[in-house]
């Protein structure tokens, strides 16, 4: 007798069960409920909400990690419909986006989104891209542009990169790839953890990852040389006492925590000695009513240099005029409908250093030497 489709499916997910995704989901699971037992910061209004959203995936099946980038749209938003074949004119706008960034920046930096657990994106040139690649890109080529990059790539020694709010994974992939030399830290909300670290131990499965489970930073950083990812709950910020802090980075998530939740960063990347502090933020995003204003915070005890690239937030998908118009006056109708729309989501042009609502890279250097780590 041939198997039914109730065999099939039970050998499928069987396989599934054993296969490196799931075992890193599993091992990513026990730990975030360690991290819930010990945690006992507060997120954020906005955050409460987000999270409430995707209490499923602390019970996920074998075939949702199969599909895991699927269901990241919790934390970036975006969606694998809207890649699907088909959405010609939404690839036309991403493809002349990459072009236009592709101008300024540095190939080696640009990487692709893997098709690696459910990855998705607009195919060009054989490869996967989507707005998180592309924003990725866009951090790496402001990095490039203060210096960082060559720093980090030049020093003989291992440097500590520490990515506070790292969401679904994908930034810390492209900076951990383009700089292997490096110690990760990762600080983020424990629930994120069910996205990352699934996330990052299979497509980088020879990496060795390290999830806090209450230790002080001795015990933490103990062989950090040997160690190419420690994850932290924000409730374990105090054991992020690394022996030197290269860079900071943080995207799209200051802008959504509370005035005293960014102080209290700041204030402890600059204790830890951290060099250098990148942020690809908003003031503040939109709903958030309890930060007051990041550049200002920032200001308070960096530095600020801003690097402009283009003109046009990450978000945004302008067109150009002259593809528009190669397409017959229906579709180049609808291009300019989607333009617009697309525009005015974006970053008023020119911007002005008063507009609150622009996302802008903001490279942060301590006013004096990086002071004593706070070992
Ligand atoms: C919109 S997501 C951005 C993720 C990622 N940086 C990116 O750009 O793809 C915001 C991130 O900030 C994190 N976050 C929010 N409040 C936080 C807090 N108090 N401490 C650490 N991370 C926080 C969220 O958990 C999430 O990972």
């Amino acid at each position: 007798m041939s198997p039914t489709a109730a065999d099939r499916l039970a050998e499928r997910v069987s396989a599934l069960r054993g296969g490196i995704a799931y075992q890193a989901y599993l091992e990513a699971r026990e730990a975030v409920l360690r991290m819930m037992d010990l945690s006992s910061a507060q997120p954020s209004a906005y955050w409460r909400h987000e999270l409430s959203g995707f209490e499923y995936m602390l019970d996920a099946s074998p075939l949702l990690i199969e599909r895991l980038r699927h269901h990241s749209f919790h934390v970036t938003g975006l969606r694998a419909y809207d890649y699907r074949p088909g959405k010609d004119a939404h690839r036309r706008r991403l493809a002349d986006k990459l072009g236009r960034l592709r101008e300024i920046g540095d190939e080696r930096h640009l990487v692709p989104e893997s098709p690696q657990l459910g990855g998705f994106g607009h195919e060009i040139e054989g490869e996967l891209y989507n707005l998180d690649t592309l924003k990725f890109f866009e951090a790496m080529i402001a990095l490039d542009r203060c210096g960082a990059l060559a720093t980090l790539a030049s020093s003989s020694q291992r440097s500590v990169i520490w990515e506070i709010g790292a969401g679904w994974g994908g930034f810390a992939r492209v900076l951990k790839t383009a700089v292997p030399n490096s110690t990760y830290v990762i600080c983020d909300l424990p629930e994120l953890y069910l996205f990352s670290g699934p996330y990052l131990r299979t497509l980088m499965p020879d990496a060795r990852v390290r999830y806090w489970s209450g230790e002080d930073g001795d015990a933490l950083f103990e062989d950090w040389e040997e160690i190419d990812f420690i994850l932290v709950p924000a409730a374990g910020l105090s054991a992020i006492t690394p022996p030197r802090l290269d860079l900071v980075v943080n995207m799209v998530s200051f802008q959504e925590m509370t005035t005293e939740q960014v102080r209290g960063y700041l204030q402890h990347a600059l204790d830890a000695g951290a060099h250098t502090v990148y942020s690809l933020n908003r003031d503040r995003s939109g709903y958030n009513t309890e930060l007051s204003g990041l550049r200002e915070l920032m200001g308070e005890q960096l530095t600020l240099e801003e690097i402009v690239l283009l003109d046009e937030a990450y978000t945004s998908l302008a067109v150009k005029k002259a593809t528009a118009e190669s397409d017959g006056p229906r579709q180049a109708a609808s291009l300019r409908r989607l333009a617009r729309r697309a525009l005015r989501a974006s970053a008023p042009s020119p911007r002005r250093a008063g507009d609150t609502n622009s996302y802008r890279h903001i490279v942060g250097r301590p006013r004096s030497e990086p002071g004593p780590h706070a070992r």
